[in-house]
């Protein structure tokens, strides 16, 4: 299986600054594998293989085909952690139009995200969506109280019971929810709601690989299994404290760049599906380091759709940018340019090349471009966009985020920031 690989050459970073930094690496693998950093009790993703549970995806796997068979339409209700992940996946693994292929393509529901902020028209939209059509719901919230999500379940739940019943409506809403604590569970033994579990020492934007994504995913038609067969090598490679391990080797580059000055890492890529991965990172990282006052701001470009709008300021702007680039080898389709007799479009010097191979031309140019213009370019190979090397990706980056978290010397597993906003919108709420 051909391997995801990262390329340097661009990062204007010498070898040196990667000798000097790498102790500080070897010491962020220690406090990390031996679960004696800051924010240790949320680090059970580590050991993916422990903390797979097999009962679990058994059951998700038949909930999920059960969904697929009488549902036309699933709704997932959940933020931040709660709800990246799936869509990520979900996005970067599905046709670009899934809702919009006729339901035999599909094979499965069209699938629904709400609960994710907070604007009315876009509930009330998406209830109108919902009548003479069969619906599941999976509300999804580690903590239960979660404003957005807890308001869309309220208002979906509501929709379910008046639409098929009380008793119907228990056999179509799923809960995702910790084992024991919280409002969704004591509301899932209360009713009879099937349920799944967040792992307790998993956090949000660590837990797309436990029933949170899992079970979105499975009803979209994604191989579970794959993805996490993906993740549980990415694991056992990702685990090794050397400098043949790129995921510490991105770690520590972004981490060089930091200090040079490099205060915004932007993601690219030039598929469209993969606009929800770029969300899943920057939450995974924005999250995870920004505290102290540090941290390296996350953001994110669709090339070659951003060249036309941003790539003016990353190719000229400020220099305290460096780009990563997700570059996926081989496209999951492709077509040849033809050949018109009358040429009227001056387009026939491409004629007999491939779409992607325009697309790949269009990224070298870029990147060459940009690198000359002073960014800094890492690039990250990914041979397929498939449920294999898309887990073996969640990985090396989550892998990555906790090592560079604790070079830069924050806790990556915590979030305390996001309460400041919500005190004050609490107490405007009168709540
Ligand atoms: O990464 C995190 O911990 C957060 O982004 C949470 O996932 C998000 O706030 C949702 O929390 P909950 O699942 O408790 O509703």
């Amino acid at each position: 299986m051909d391997n995801i690989s990262l390329d340097y050459s661009k990062s204007l970073v010498e070898e040196y600054e990667l000798e000097n930094i790498w102790p500080y690496v070897k010491t962020a693998h220690k406090l990390l594998h031996s679960k004696s950093g800051q924010g240790s009790e949320y680090t059970g993703w580590l050991d993916l293989k422990n903390s797979i549970d097999n009962e679990e995806i058994r059951r998700i796997k038949e909930t999920a085909c059960s969904i697929r068979e009488n549902s036309d339409i699933f709704i997932s209700i959940g933020v931040g952690g709660s709800y990246l992940g799936a869509r990520a996946c979900i996005e970067a693994l599905n046709h670009n139009f899934y809702n919009e292929l006729p339901r035999e393509e599909r094979g499965g529901p069209k699938i629904f995200f709400v609960g994710n902020n907070l604007s009315s028209s876009y509930i009330m939209d998406l209830l109108d969506l919902l009548d003479g059509r069969e619906i599941a719901i999976n509300v999804i919230s580690k903590s239960g109280t979660t404003l957005e999500p807890a308001l869309a379940f309220r208002i979906f739940r509501e929709y379910m019971i008046n639409r098929y019943g009380p008793k119907e409506a228990v056999k179509r809403i799923y809960i995702t929810t910790d084992k024991s604590k919280g409002i969704l569970r004591s509301l899932a033994q209360r009713e009879g709601y099937t349920s799944f579990t967040v792992p307790e020492d998993i956090g949000g934007r660590y837990s797309a690989l436990t029933p949170v994504g899992l079970l979105p995913m499975a009803v979209a038609g994604i191989d579970i299994d794959k993805l996490l067969q993906g993740a549980l090598d990415g694991a056992e490679e990702y685990s090794m404290d050397s400098e043949e391990n790129i995921s510490y080797k991105y770690a520590a580059l972004r981490n060089i760049l930091y200090k040079k000055g490099k205060f915004i890492e932007i993601l690219a890529q030039y598929e469209p599906n993969l606009h929800y991965f770029a969300e899943w990172w920057k939450q995974l990282f924005g999250e995870s380091e920004g505290k102290d006052k540090k941290g390296i701001y996350p953001s994110s470009v669709t090339f070659t759709t951003d060249l036309h709008s941003l790539g003016q300021l990353i190719q000229d702007g400020g220099r305290n940018i460096f780009e990563t680039t997700l570059n996926i080898l081989n496209p999951r389709r492709d077509m040849a340019v033809k050949k018109d007799e009358e040429d009227l479009d001056g387009l026939n010097y491409l004629a007999g090349k491939s779409i992607d191979y325009v697309n790949k031309k269009a990224f070298e140019g870029t990147l060459l471009a940009h690198f000359e213009g002073g960014v800094p370019n890492l690039v990250i190979n990914i041979p397929y966009m498939d449920e294999y090397h898309l887990g073996k990706l969640i990985y090396f980056f989550k892998k990555a985020c906790a090592i560079s978290g604790y070079i830069l010397g924050v806790n990556p597993f915590n979030q305390p920031g996001v309460e400041e906003y919500k005190k004050n919108m609490f107490r405007l709420l009168r709540k």
